[in-house]
């Protein structure tokens, strides 16, 4: 063999061209100027504004065309750090609470370079990664009560999770084979049921699994935004007389719009006595299982057939990493499993062992785990556990500084960690209130101060602030409540 590989390294005469670098040393001193300045990138990251606005020669940067001819990497670089690290979304800032995102982390960008470097595929195969990945959602298993026999598998965020979960329920309740024969061939339209806070994602799924909108009922929700199970009861009752198949609840573990978490032991019981599939969104709120002081809020989760969760969110893992776990790993497998002629697995090799392609939509896998376990190794789950409970507390704080200044309102008490208040102002009312809100937070972002977002809340236009950060600290939120008040006078002053 050793004869076989020095033949095979002797023998190219003809001048074959490669990716790697001529002259490895020049690379291996760029790399470590980068890795310097990321380094300061995240340490300073304080000091600079959360979000600023692209000049026009930086938008016209991006409108340049197909590079045909070399240039070299310092220069490459150079433009990369110019025109796109000066210019982030923000949200590893720590003032940074717009819609729902993680922060990030150093481990979690270093564990995304070393799988680009080692470059797996981890649609299959008998490697280290493919055991990695399969140890994160072991992980993942275990940080939400799920038993070991569960199977699961990680996707590009929650919306692909949601999706790989509903697909399984669908399949497993549409009474016929649905991969060989559609969903033409479901004597019954199945039903199915979410809170009127669910997620865009679910909408968008019940679209792409062929059961369009209609077939998701929106249940209406109590005063703290959480499913009203009496009026689920019904709605399934009224459903089956009607002639329709109930199919799948989808109980929310934080909704986006308030961080409401439906009572999903109610939800467990009520799945079971009408013998419908329990999937958990858990996008915002499934790892508050491993946070000790706010586990409970979501006691009954570990009863879901199938949950999804989002590290990319509460784990900080750097973007995309989503997890769907399912019960039942057969019908999980079952749901997704093809093996063509040219991806069968062989007794021994590298084609051997577990082909995670078989748990989803994907062929090509990534290597998302790594980031997620390093950071995990790092930290420990203890850690990432505090860190929760810190965003929860600090959610509670913002809403007592909010109570305590005239000029703000609470649109709604803050459960978790999302808060939705707003500017008030005697006299203004409807459209001219929400212009005020809106133009205050257009404010806080144009100057760099806060990325907030808004929404509306009981039929009231609200700012919304999220803060899922590790780097959040409480004069952040101080600093927020002040500069509202004063860009709140500044805009009645001088709209
Ligand atoms: C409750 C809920 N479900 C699903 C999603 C979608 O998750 P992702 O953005 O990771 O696709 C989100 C996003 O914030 C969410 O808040």
């Amino acid at each position: 063999m050793d004869a076989m590989l020095k033949a095979a390294g002797t023998a190219g005469t003809i001048a074959e061209e490669t990716l790697d670098p001529f002259d490895w040393a020049d690379v291996q001193a760029l790399s470590h100027r980068i890795v310097d300045d990321a380094v300061d990138y995240l340490r300073d990251i304080r000091e600079r504004p959360v979000w600023q606005e692209m000049p026009a020669e930086v938008r016209e940067f991006f409108a340049a065309p197909l590079p045909r001819s070399p240039q070299p990497l310092a220069q490459v670089y150079g433009e990369v750090a110019r025109n796109v690290m000066a210019y982030p979304m923000g949200n590893i800032h720590p003032r940074f609470w717009s819609w729902y995102m993680g922060s990030s982390n150093f481990t979690g960008a270093l564990g995304d370079f070393l799988a680009a470097i080692q470059g797996s595929n981890l649609g299959g195969g008998n490697h280290a990664a493919a055991l990695m990945d399969s140890q994160v959602v072991d992980w993942c298993k275990q940080m939400m009560g799920f038993p070991q026999s569960a199977s699961g598998t990680l996707v590009s965020g929650g919306s692909m999770a949601n999706i790989i979960g509903l697909t399984v329920a669908r399949n497993a309740r549409a009474g016929v084979d649905v991969r060989e024969h559609g969903v033409a061939a479901i004597d019954q339209p199945l039903r199915f049921y979410g809170s009127d806070q669910v997620h865009s994602c679910h909408r968008k799924a019940m679209e792409a699994l062929g059961l369009g909108n209609r077939a998701l009922r929106r249940i209406p929700t109590d005063a703290g935004l959480r499913i009203d199970i009496d009026a689920l009861r019904s709605a399934i009752a009224a459903d089956r007389n009607a002639g329709f198949r109930p199919a799948c609840v989808i109980g929310t573990a934080g909704t986006v719009n308030t961080g409401a978490i439906d009572d999903l032991q109610a939800l467990a019981r009520l799945a079971a006595q009408e013998d419908l599939w329990f999937h958990v969104d858990g996008c915002i709120g499934a790892l508050i299982a491993i946070a000790p002081e706010n586990s409970h809020r979501v006691a009954g989760i570990e009863q879901a057939d199938s949950i999804a969760l989002d590290p990319h969110k509460w784990l900080h893992a750097p973007f995309e990493v989503g997890c769907a776990l399912v019960r039942d790993a057969s019908a999980h497998r079952n749901t997704f499993a093809v093996t063509p002629e040219y991806l069968e697995s062989t007794p021994r090799g590298l084609a051997s062992g577990q082909w995670l392609h078989d748990f989803g939509l994907q062929t090509s896998r990534g290597f998302r785990a790594l980031k997620v376990w390093m950071a995990l190794k790092q930290h420990g789950v203890e850690k990432f556990g505090r860190l929760i409970d810190q965003n929860i507390a600090q959610g509670h704080y913002l809403g007592a500084l909010i109570e305590a200044e005239p000029l703000l309102e609470l649109v709604a008490p803050p459960r978790i960690n999302i808060v939705c208040f707003r500017y008030r102002s005697d006299g203004l009312t409807g459209e001219r209130q929400k212009a005020l809100n809106t133009e205050i937070m257009l404010r806080l972002q144009e100057g760099g101060i806060a990325a907030v977002s808004d929404t509306t809340v009981h039929g009231q236009h609200c700012l919304r602030v999220a803060i899922n950060n590790h780097r959040t600290r409480r004069d952040d939120l101080d600093l927020l409540v002040r500069e509202t008040v004063r860009l709140g006078q500044e805009v009645l002053n001088f709209p």
